[in-house]
């Protein structure tokens, strides 16, 4: 058994920054590879990488290069979502050509675009017989983790299971052009953030101990709008950050999705799950909220109410940045401020999780297989949202449904 883990990343933008950040409370593991088309982004990562003393990784040029090396163990996806499949296809073939050492591959949410791909990773995956992670980091924030332990300990246990369990996530809007092109990101908020309340809410409706499988979804009732950047001003901002790519009156993507997951546990008691997400939330930055429901108790949670606050009067006009708080709208007036935002949302435990399940050989507790469960509740949803009606799950051929947003084809106002 190996005692240190040396893994290599497969994209440095947004998401691989924060997860070098969170990995200085990462035990027995260093980033020693690092591959992303763009070379800046690289040399950047690596040498924050260096600074934060978590490793001291080689650039490589391609993922077959750097799989190849057997001094790297395992690798983290952190591409953008149409990349999925290369990125993995690559990892196989490299394998399947006899080179490198892998023992586990670790990708960012969404595990696919639909369910035609997140089942392709899976069977990938599977087919080179190694390790598999899913990185959902809400699952292992602090707040989830012992918000979901005294829930069930003093509250379930007590009175019962819970019956509801809600949860949201809302920002202004992602960073990048790709992710507003349905096409490349595989819809709009939906895919992009729904993944992370359905995920979350099923786990704390879960009983511990058990398979988040232990739950089987009944029915799904969803609803999708663009409620803000379909506006003439907004689309036009969009039309401006793309080079005049995205065009949002005419293929606008969701910036508002809500739904309802009827569940049954074993027993066959319903349980239900209620999400919306939203790209149109202009607040401090982005807000993460959960709620669960029992019989005599209930658990909330809201990362924007921090525990620490700073104020800046209107004398002060600093630059736009997101040093107070991740997709920060605001630099004056009194700010929230997440102290240590790679702990509070999850990264820092998920990656240690990784590590310790790759260096112990055994499968982590969030792999692939949830990550096909989430892709075919959203693909559900968008069915209920496009046809306006409660679907049964598992509708049938949601292996070869793709939603009209990620084939370019989808306008809430021609309806
Ligand atoms: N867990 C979360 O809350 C969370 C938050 C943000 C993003 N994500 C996910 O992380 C992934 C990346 O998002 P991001 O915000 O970092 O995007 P990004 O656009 O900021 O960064 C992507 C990086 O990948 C590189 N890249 C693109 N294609 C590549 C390829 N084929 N091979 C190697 N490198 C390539 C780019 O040069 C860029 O540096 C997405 O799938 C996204 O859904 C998750």
């Amino acid at each position: 058994m190996k005692k240190r883990l040396n893994v290599g990343f497969i994209g440095t933008g947004f998401i691989g920054q924060f997860h070098i950040r969170s990995w200085i409370s990462v035990r027995d593991a260093d980033i020693n590879g690092i591959f992303d088309k763009n070379e800046e982004s690289a040399i950047e990562a690596a040498s924050l990488v260096k600074s934060l003393k978590v490793g001291d990784p080689k650039i490589y040029k391609s993922v077959t290069e750097m799989v190849s090396d057997p001094a790297i163990d395992a690798v983290w996806i952190l591409t953008p979502n149409f990349t999925r499949l290369e990125v993995m296809q690559e990892i196989v073939n490299t394998i399947d050509s006899g080179k490198g050492n892998l023992i586990g591959v670790a990708c960012e949410k969404p595990l696919g675009r639909n369910v035609a791909e997140a089942k392709k990773m899976l069977e990938l995956v599977q087919k080179v017989g190694i390790l598999d992670g899913y990185l959902e980091d809400q699952l292992f924030s602090p707040t989830t983790i012992r918000g979901k332990e005294l829930l069930w300990s003093r509250g379930a246990e007590l009175a019962g299971r819970p019956y509801l369990a809600r949860a949201a996530e809302e920002h202004s809007g992602p960073h990048m052009p790709w992710f507003w092109e349905g096409e490349l990101q595989g819809g709009g908020v939906l895919n992009d953030m729904m993944c992370h309340s359905v995920e979350v809410a099923r786990h704390l409706l879960t009983e511990p101990g058990k398979p988040r499988t232990s739950l089987t979804p009944v029915k799904v009732t969803a609803h999708t709008e663009c409620l803000k950047w379909q506006r003439e001003k907004y689309a036009g901002q969009l039309a401006e950050l793309s080079g005049g790519k995205l065009n949002y009156k005419e293929r606008p993507s969701e910036d508002y999705a809500r739904s309802v997951i009827e569940y049954k546990d074993e027993n066959g008691t319903k349980v239900i799950v209620e999400t919306t997400t939203s790209w149109c939330y202009v607040g401090a930055g982005l807000r993460l909220s959960m709620e669960v429901l029992g019989p005599e108790y209930s658990l909330s949670i809201n990362s924007l109410d921090t525990d620490m606050k700073l104020f800046l009067s209107r004398g002060i006009k600093g630059a736009e940045g997101e040093d107070l708080v991740e997709k920060q709208n605001a630099e004056t007036g009194l700010m929230p401020i997440v102290a240590n935002e790679e702990n509070a949302y999850g990264y820092d435990v998920e990656n240690r999780h990784m590590v310790e399940s790759f260096l112990d050989g055994k499968r982590p507790k969030e792999n692939f297989s949830d990550g096909v469960n989430v892709t075919e509740l959203l693909m559900t949803a968008y069915k209920s949202a496009e046809e306006e009606r409660t679907i049964e799950f598992p509708p049938p051929d949601l292996d070869k449904f793709i939603p009209k947003v990620a084939q370019g084809k989808w306008n809430p106002n021609n309806k």
